[in-house]
């Protein structure tokens, strides 16, 4: 089984991430190849600083690693070390319809904040396409987010398969990729309780130090609920975020102090604050060890990118003679 994901160096990386793609995706290598990527190409339709480029992309690839993701078990790449992929995207793009991108909601969503159209923004979901087909790959971990995203893909693919692969049509020109969505974690909150993301200011990042951290965490927004009330944990940001690193007693036991009313939401925000820090602790150290071996992560990027060329290539030759290239 072939495993792929992407992540965009467009900011630095938060828990919404790291339980909705990459805790996912470091627990998938014991499941088959993975090829894990920074998505650069895509981060470009929004960062337009090189210098802030470039630092975020090995910054993604430092807390990767930190998190866990082990090179030898799969690679870990630039997504320009394989430029190939712009070309399958363009052969895409020639069978895309554009409607099918019109309704594309991440693009819609994007306009509606304000972002400015470009063409580059609007073809993402081809590129993106590219990116999973161009290592016949099987599953793609992703959060909920990035659903339609994959859904397009396999529409690509079905057109392209419809369109050139009839003269073998016992073997189809492209694989069709199965998203893999965390039904737990498919959608983490944000401090505002809309579904975290960098672009909405609302995150707590993985590697902030403890003071910030600290502060995000304590700047949850909640009702005004007085200190001896009962509170609903249903609805509270607090417990949903409490839920990723706490154990199954824990959460219950927090749930029930909720309702019964005595404890205020600070205390239940520096609980969070408690957990959430010792669950990273170890990641620190990692990210420690990695930062003082400069050329770690030139070797890691470098071998991802070598293995992850070697099937591109492969695909590009069998995509180049289907449409007569
Ligand atoms: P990106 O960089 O926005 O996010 C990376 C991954 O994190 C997930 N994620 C979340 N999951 C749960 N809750 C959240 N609040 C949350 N925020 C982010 C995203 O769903 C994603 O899985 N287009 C992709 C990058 C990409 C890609 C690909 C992914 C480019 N090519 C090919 C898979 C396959 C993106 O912008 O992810």
């Amino acid at each position: 089984m072939r495993i792929l994901s992407g992540i965009q160096p467009s900011g630095v990386l938060h828990i919404g991430n790291y339980f909705g793609m990459m805790r996912p995706a470091i627990e998938l290598q014991a499941e088959g190849e993975t090829f894990y990527f920074i998505a650069e190409y895509h981060a470009l339709t929004s960062v337009r600083d090189p210098k802030v480029l470039r630092e975020n992309s090995r910054r993604v690839a430092l807390d990767f690693l930190a998190c866990g993701l082990n090179p030898e078990r799969g690679a870990l790449f630039r997504q320009s070390d394989v430029p190939q992929v712009t070309e399958l995207a363009w052969i895409l793009s020639t069978v895309a319809p554009v409607g099918l991108l019109e309704r594309a909601h991440s693009y819609k969503d994007k306009l509606a904040r304000g972002m400015t159209s470009s063409a580059g923004l609007f073809n993402y979901p081809v590129l993106m396409a590219a990116d999973i087909l161009i290592y016949d790959s099987d599953v793609v971990p992703v959060g909920k987010d990035q659903k339609q995203h994959i859904e397009i893909t396999r529409d690509l693919a079905v057109k392209m398969n419809e369109t050139f692969g009839q003269a073998e049509p016992a073997r189809q020109l492209f694989k069709l990729p199965e998203p893999r969505i965390q039904p737990a974690t498919q959608v983490v909150p944000g401090i505002d309780s809309q579904k975290m993301s960098k672009s909405y200011n609302n995150t707590v990042d993985i590697f902030a130090d403890e003071k910030e951290t600290r502060k995000r965490v304590m700047s949850i927004v909640t009702d005004s609920t007085p200190v001896e009330a009962a509170k609903d944990p249903a609805r509270s940001t607090i417990i949903q975020l409490y839920s990723l690193f706490a154990s199954k007693n824990e959460i219950e036991e927090m749930r029930e102090r909720f309702r019964k009313g005595g404890t205020g939401y600070g205390d239940f925000k520096k609980e969070l604050f408690e957990k959430l820090w010792e669950y990273f602790s170890p990641m620190r150290k990692r990210r420690e060890e990695i930062l003082a071996d400069q050329s770690y992560i030139d070797n890691v990027l470098a071998r991802g990118a070598e293995r992850a060329n070697e099937i591109a290539d492969q695909v590009m030759k069998r995509v180049r003679a289907a449409v007569g290239l």
